[in-house]
């Protein structure tokens, strides 16, 4: 059986990535930071799926954490998820910059660290995936989130094409607004988002899977946000961070 390692495994994205995998029968190994949610998350999936699942609590904001992930990914992984992300409660310059390098210690120092310790196996055995959960953000100016998801971006498109091996897949995905406890973890208030623009985990999960299957690189799933990432490039960057700016506040 293939095994997945699937960090922030317990809620949103990461839980539809963990269903979907047990679903097609991997081993799962599942990331996060809060052990009892874990447990119950794994009890659920080995009842439903009949997989086997490991759970790995870490915080991968810490060395600690990532050193721990890190030793469990040289074990053994066949796909790697790099999920585990949050938002900040505020903007740019506001946000308190301890909580600004933490958002750059796990969507930037944790992807690039985890891929560095699962590609040595895949390139052995000569097979693996690598999925990188960014962000539309990362197509736009907001702050240190949407320039840490442009990192994930670029990182995974530029390690990709270093590696130039079709059987060892590194993707970027990139949603648009997902229904998840993000926001509120993050104290945003989204009732200003219209309704047409939520997407549901599950059929993020289901493009990506599709994407990664069929070898892109990029991932934005959803026509709508395939149109706002096209658009957005058309608009020069200036007056894009101009709105953008403006919309913050
Ligand atoms: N929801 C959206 O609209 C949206 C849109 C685009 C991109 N994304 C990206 O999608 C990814 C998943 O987000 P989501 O919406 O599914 O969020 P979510 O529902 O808040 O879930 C976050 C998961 O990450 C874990 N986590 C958070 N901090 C962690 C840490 N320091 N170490 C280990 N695990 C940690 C959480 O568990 P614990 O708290 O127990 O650690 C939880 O399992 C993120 O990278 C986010 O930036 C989300």
């Amino acid at each position: 059986m293939p095994t997945a390692l699937i960090t922030g495994a317990t809620a949103g994205i990461g839980a539809a990535f963990a269903r979907r995998l047990a679903a097609e029968a991997f081993s799962l190994v599942l990331v996060s930071r809060d052990e009892s949610r874990l447990n119950e998350a794994a009890d659920q999936l080995k009842l439903r799926y009949g997989v086997r699942v490991e759970v790995l609590p870490a915080d991968l904001t810490t060395d600690e954490g990532l050193a721990t992930v890190e030793s469990r990914i040289r074990d053994g992984v066949d796909l790697l998820v790099n999920n585990a992300g949050f938002g900040h409660p505020g903007g740019f310059p506001d946000v308190p910059v301890e909580d600004e390098v933490r958002m750059l210690k796990l969507h930037c120092e944790a992807v690039l660290r985890l891929t560095l310790a699962a590609l040595p196996g895949m390139i052995e055995r000569d097979r693996g995936a690598v999925i990188n959960v960014a962000s539309v953000a990362a197509f736009f100016t907001r702050g240190t989130y949407s320039a840490s998801k442009a990192w994930v971006v670029n990182f995974s498109e530029s390690a990709a094409a270093e590696l130039g091996n079709p059987r060892i897949k590194i993707m970027a995905l990139c949603p648009g607004f997902v229904r998840t406890e993000f926001h509120e973890r993050a104290s945003m208030d989204t009732s200003g988002i219209p309704g047409f623009l939520w997407l549901k985990a599950d059929d993020v999960v289901r493009a990506a899977m599709r994407d990664l299957a069929v070898g892109k690189r990029v991932s934005v799933p959803d026509p709508r946000y395939k149109a706002i990432v096209a658009i957005g490039k058309l608009v020069p960057r200036g007056l894009q961070a101009q709105v953008s700016a403006r919309l913050g506040r």
